[in-house]
C-alpha cells in the first residue's frame, strides 16, 4: 500500500458568506483565536505525516502564500527588541514541501482538485478542506489515515448530520458498519430536501486514489452547476475500496458564521491565557439574555 505523502488545499474559493470581511482577504485567513484557518488545516495534515502541501489558489489569495513564507522583517524587528519568534514556527513549511496552482475560475472542488493532478502525480493523496476545522486527538487526518492502513482505497471522514440539513453536504448511502468505519455503497451531492439516502455526510478530509484524477478530467457538472469532488468520487465505487470513518472529536463549520463564532469561543475557552477573561464576561453576557 502505498504511504499519503501529499495533501491538496482548495483554497480558491470566493468566500462571499463572509463578505465584506473577505472582500480583500482570503477566507482561509480568517483567525480563530490567533491562528488562521488555513493554519488548522496544515498542521493536521504534517501531524498525519503529510510532507507536500498543495495550495490551489485563486486571484486575491496572495495572503495565503506570505503566511507560509519567511518574514524577514518581522523577525529581524522581534529579535532585535529580544522577543522570541517560536510562535511563527508553524508558519514555516520545510522548503520546496509545498507548491502552488491557481485554479483560474471557480468551477466546484473537483475541478480544483483537478488543478493539482500533476503535482499529485501518480499516488494516494489527501484533501483538506479548512471550512471544515476539526479538533481531536489525534488529529482527524491522522485518524484517517491510520484507518487507511488497515483498509486502503479511499477513506473519507463521516458525520450524521440533522436531516434538515442533509441538503448542504455530500451524503453517503451507508453499507455495513465496523466501529467507526462504514462502508460506502453511494455517494449524492446536496440531495434534494426530502431525497437524502441517509443523514451520514461527507466531511471536508478525504484519502483518495490518484484514479479519481482521471475521472475529473471527464467529469460533467454537477449539484450548483460546478464540477463536483463527491460525483467522481461515487464513480469509483465498487472499483475500489471506499470507506467513511467517524472522526472521533468536535467539528466546526467555519465556512458557516455561527460555526466560526462557535469555534473561536470553544477554542477561547481552551487557552488558559484567555480562559478565564472569556468565560467570565460568557457568564455575564448569557446571564443577561
Ligand atoms: C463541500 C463538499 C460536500 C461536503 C462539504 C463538507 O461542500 O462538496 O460534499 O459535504 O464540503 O463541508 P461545500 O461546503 O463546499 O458546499
Amino acid at each position: 500500500m502505498q504511504r499519503v505523502r501529499k495533501a491538496v488545499f482548495p483554497v480558491g474559493g470566493l468566500g462571499t458568506r463572509f463578505l465584506p470581511a473577505t472582500k480583500a482577504m482570503p477566507k482561509e485567513m480568517l483567525p480563530v483565536v490567533d491562528r488562521p484557518l488555513i493554519q488548522y488545516a496544515v498542521d493536521e495534515a504534517r501531524e498525519a505525516g503529510i510532507e507536500q502541501m498543495i495550495f490551489v489558489t485563486g486571484r486575491g489569495k496572495s495572503a495565503i502564500e506570505d503566511h507560509f513564507d519567511i518574514a524577514y522583517e518581522l523577525q529581524a524587528t522581534m529579535l532585535s527588541r529580544g522577543k522570541s519568534i517560536e510562535i511563527l514556527e508553524p508558519t514555516l513549511l520545510k522548503p520546496g514541501a509545498f507548491a502552488y496552482v491557481r485554479q483560474q475560475e471557480p468551477m466546484g472542488l473537483g475541478h480544483a482538485v483537478w488543478c493539482a493532478r500533476d503535482i499529485v502525480g501518480d499516488e494516494p493523496f489527501a484533501v483538506l478542506l479548512a471550512d471544515d476545522l476539526m479538533v481531536g486527538q489525534p488529529g482527524c487526518l491522522k485518524q484517517m489515515i491510520e484507518a487507511y492502513e488497515q483498509v486502503g482505497g479511499n477513506v473519507i471522514c463521516a458525520q450524521e448530520v440533522p436531516e434538515e440539513q442533509a441538503h448542504q453536504y455530500g451524503i453517503i448511502t451507508p453499507g455495513t458498519r465496523d466501529g467507526k468505519l462504514t462502508e460506502v455503497k453511494g455517494l449524492v451531492e446536496k440531495p434534494k430536501p426530502g431525497t437524502a439516502p441517509s443523514n451520514l455526510s461527507v466531511i471536508g478530509r478525504y484519502i483518495l486514489q490518484p484514479e479519481v484524477m482521471r475521472v475529473l478530467e471527464k467529469q460533467e457538472k454537477g449539484a450548483g452547476g460546478e464540477i463536483q469532488l463527491t460525483d467522481a468520487m461515487a464513480t469509483m465505487i465498487g472499483s475500489q475500496p471506499f470507506h467513511g470513518l467517524t472522526f472521533d472529536g468536535r467539528r466546526f463549520d467555519c465556512g458557516d458564521k455561527a460555526g466560526y463564532i462557535q469555534a473561536n469561543m470553544a477554542l477561547a475557552l481552551e487557552r488558559p491565557d484567555i480562559a478565564p477573561a472569556v468565560k467570565a464576561f460568557g457568564d455575564k453576557l448569557f446571564c443577561q439574555s
